[in-house]
C-alpha cells in the first residue's frame, strides 16, 4: 500500500513525532509513505516527497513540523478536493494521514466521502477538535504559557501591578482556562463564557485594598471582552492596580515537544496506518482516558469541543472570584 501523509492548519508541538510514527508504522507493514509538503496546499501542487527511514530520524523532539503546513483557502472548495484527489491517484496513493485542528480534519472527512481512504490525527495547541481529551501540541503550548504566566507574577508581585496575559485558542479557550489553574491566575476570559469585566475589576480594587501583591488575569484570545479592553478598563479605574498587557502570540506554538507531546504522538501516529490497516476510513484518531479510539471524522467536523463548565467554575473557585465574593 501507497500511503501519504500531511500536517495542515497551525504547526503543533509534536507533529514531527506523529509523521514519524505514521512512517515508522507503515514501514512495518511494508507499506510506501510520502510526505505531501505544506498541507492541503502543498496536495493541489502536487508537492509530494517519498519518505525514506532516514527521513523520520532525529524529528521526534524538534518543534514544528518538518512537513511545512498551510491554510488553504482553495482547498475547502469541492473543486481544490477533487483536483487534490486527483493529484493523489496519479502518484498511487491510496491511504492518507491528516494530521491537524478541526478544519483539517473536515478537509479529511471531504476527501473519504469522495472515496480515499483517510485517518485523521487531532494536532493543534487550542485543544478544539471534539470527540478527542487532548489534541498532539496541547500540553506542550500549556507548558509554555504557564511559564510565562509564572514569570510575569515574580514581576507583578515586585510592583504590586496586574497583569493581563492573552493566550492563544482560536475561539476555544481551553488553554486560557488550564493556564489560569495552573498558573493561579486571579481571573480568567474565555469565549465559552460570558465574561464580567466589572466583577473581576471589583475584586481586583478589593484585593489592592487588602495589599495583595499581583492580579493575573489570563484572557483567551477569542473572548468577548479582549485582552487589551481588560487591560484598558483596569488602567482607567481609580484605586485599583496599574495593569500590564502581555500577547504571549507564537511563542505557544513553537519549542520542543514535551514528553506527554512525544509519546501521544507516538500512540496516535501508529493507531491511524492500524486504523488503516483495518480498513477503517473517515476516521479520527484520538483519546478516550487513558485509551485511543477511533471515532467517525464526522462527529469532529463542525467542532468546536466545548469546554467544561466545573472546570471553569473550578477556576473561579481557586481564584477567590466566587459569585458570592461579588455581591455588594
Ligand atoms: O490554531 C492554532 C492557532 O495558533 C490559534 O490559536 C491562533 O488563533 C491561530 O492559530 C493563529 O494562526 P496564524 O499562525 O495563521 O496567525
Amino acid at each position: 500500500m501507497r500511503l501519504a501523509v500531511l500536517t495542515s492548519g497551525g504547526d503543533a508541538p509534536g507533529m514531527n513525532g506523529a509523521i514519524r510514527a505514521v512512517a515508522r508504522t507503515a514501514f512495518a507493514r511494508g507499506w510506501e509513505v510520502l510526505g505531501v509538503r505544506n498541507g492541503y496546499q502543498g496536495l493541489l501542487e502536487n508537492d509530494l516527497v517519498p519518505l525514506r527511514d532516514r527521513a523520520v530520524g532525529g524529528i521526534l523532539h524538534r518543534g514544528g513540523t518538518v512537513l511545512g503546513t498551510a491554510r488553504s483557502p482553495e482547498f475547502t472548495k469541492p473543486e481544490g478536493q477533487r483536483r487534490a484527489l486527483g493529484n493523489l491517484s496519479a502518484a498511487g496513493v491510496e491511504g492518507l494521514v491528516v494530521i491537524g485542528g478541526e478544519g483539517s480534519l473536515t478537509g479529511a472527512l471531504r476527501l473519504s466521502e469522495l472515496g480515499l481512504r483517510t485517518a485523521g490525527i487531532p494536532g493543534t495547541i487550542d485543544n478544539d477538535v471534539p470527540a478527542t481529551d487532548m489534541a498532539i501540541g496541547v500540553d506542550t503550548a500549556l507548558n509554555t504559557a504557564l511559564e510565562a504566566i509564572d514569570r510575569i507574577k515574580d514581576t507583578a508581585s515586585s510592583h504590586q501591578r496586574a497583569h493581563v496575559v492573552e493566550v492563544m485558542g482560536r475561539h476555544c479557550g481551553y488553554l486560557a482556562l488550564m493556564g489560569a489553574i495552573a498558573g493561579g491566575a486571579e481571573a480568567v476570559l474565555v469565549p465559552e463564557f460570558t465574561p464580567d469585566p466589572q466583577g473581576i475589576v471589583e475584586s481586583l480594587v478589593r484585593s489592592y485594598a487588602k495589599g495583595k501583591p499581583h492580579f493575573i488575569v489570563v484572557v483567551a484570545e477569542g473572548a468577548s471582552v479582549s485582552a487589551e479592553e481588560l487591560h484598558e478598563y483596569i488602567n482607567r479605574t481609580p484605586g485599583a492596580f496599574e495593569s500590564r498587557l502581555t500577547v504571549l502570540g507564537h511563542v505557544q506554538r513553537g519549542g520542543n515537544p514535551l514528553a506527554y507531546d512525544r509519546i501521544l504522538s507516538g500512540r496516535l501516529g501508529a493507531a491511524a496506518v492500524e486504523a488503516l490497516a483495518d480498513g477503517d476510513s473517515g476516521v479520527m484518531v484520538g483519546t478516550a482516558g487513558r485509551n485511543v479510539a477511533r471515532v467517525p471524522l464526522s462527529e469532529v467536523a463542525g467542532g468546536p469541543r466545548p469546554l467544561d463548565p466545573q472546570v471553569y467554575s473550578l477556576a473561579r473557585t481557586l481564584a477567590g472570584l466566587s459569585p458570592d465574593e461579588h455581591a455588594p
